[in-house]
């Protein structure tokens, strides 16, 4: 066996980025093995019974599948007693997680969503895992809310795993953007790609068309044109994709290039957008970032935003570099 795991990977970053410290290098590693859990979990299905709802809802009022809570559950476990972290946050917890009684505090505050594209699951379509590292503000021991409200640009570290046909875990640690692939014998995330790069043009696009009569003008403008293809302004052809799994969707952004929109939309007046700015959006446009892309609400970099909350959702527009960059451009 050449390619190197996952541990082997962070003790050798340790060597020689000062950014990786030993508890950095625990914490994504107990990330990786809940990972792992939850990747069991899902492939079980039925057979387990997980499919299907909770019959509650979580703070934003969406409804909870099974799996949302019990996927949720096994990232608190995995993390909140191996004192490298200060605080935890997720998708589907209204508030900060209190770490257990007794647990030693670490340097790292993490928020996660423990299963992006739950409503994929019961139809055995591609989900996701998603976390964001945040250093824990120096010299804090009582941890709050406040606490994790740093701007994307502060991250330490993002990552993502993917469900799919194979499980495979995408991270950045400030320094490019490398990816492993689970070998299920082994039980070991093995690395496959170092310093993966999104193309800086695309052909290809992905948004929800059927919220189209709720996009703002730049948005409409923009897949008006790729639609048009060919004999118009592009001057080429654009084909679609939509997952609706955003750890799905970005990966393949990540692997050929294209553009992701979950933009700004009146549909619901109330919300900036659909996706969640701490646990989706900061850590994807991390990645993207490092791998050369580029991500924006279409009027700002999401990794300057300021949070206010944390569950606040913000517009997202990221990918291919010229891509981006265009639509953004309409927006001014
Ligand atoms: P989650 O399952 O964590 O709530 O996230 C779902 C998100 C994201 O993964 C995806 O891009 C988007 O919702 C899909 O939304 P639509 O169903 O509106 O297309
Ligand atoms: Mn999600
Ligand atoms: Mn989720």
């Amino acid at each position: 066996m050449s390619a190197p795991t996952l541990s082997q990977y962070l003790l050798n970053k340790q060597c020689h980025h000062s950014v990786i410290t030993p508890q950095l290098e625990q914490l994504i590693m107990q990330v990786s093995i809940a990972c792992k859990a939850i990747g069991i979990t899902i492939g079980k299905g039925a057979l387990a019974g997980v499919l299907g709802h909770a019959g509650s809802e979580n703070i934003q009022g969406e409804e909870q599948k099974k799996l949302d809570i019990i996927t949720n559950d096994i990232m608190l476990a995995a993390t909140s007693k191996g004192g490298c972290v200060a605080g935890l946050a997720s998708e589907e917890m209204e508030d900060i997680y209190p770490l257990p009684e007794g647990a030693r505090l670490g340097d790292y505050l993490m928020l996660f969503d423990p299963l992006d594209g739950s409503s994929n699951i019961d139809v055995n379509v591609s989900v996701g895992t998603i976390f964001s590292i945040l250093h824990k503000p120096e010299g804090k021991t009582d941890i709050t809310t406040e606490d994790f409200l740093q701007a994307g640009t502060k991250q330490v570290c993002a990552g993502y795993v993917v469900y799919g046909p194979s499980t495979l875990l995408v991270l950045t640690l400030g320094h490019g953007v490398d990816c492993f692939t689970l070998d299920r014998e082994l039980g070991e995330f093995i690395l496959t790609e170092t310093g993966m790069t999104i193309p800086e043009d695309t052909k290809e696009f992905a948004i929800n068309m059927s919220n189209m009569r709720f996009w703002e003008q730049p948005v409409l403008r923009y897949v008006e044109e790729l639609l048009a293809g060919k004999t118009h302004v592009r001057g080429k052809d654009f084909n679609m994709r939509w997952v609706a799994s955003m750890v799905a969707d970005v990966h393949r952004i990540l692997t050929r290039g294209g553009v992701f929109m979950y933009p700004y939309d009146v549909k619901d007046a109330s919300k900036a957008g659909k996706l969640r700015l701490m646990y989706e959006a900061n850590p994807m446009s991390f990645i993207v970032e490092q791998a050369g892309g580029a991500s924006t609400t279409g009027r700002v970099r999401i990794l300057e935003i300021q949070p206010t909350g944390l569950h606040q959702r913000v517009p997202v527009i990221l990918g291919s570099k010229n891509e981006v960059e265009l639509v953004t451009g309409y927006h001014s």
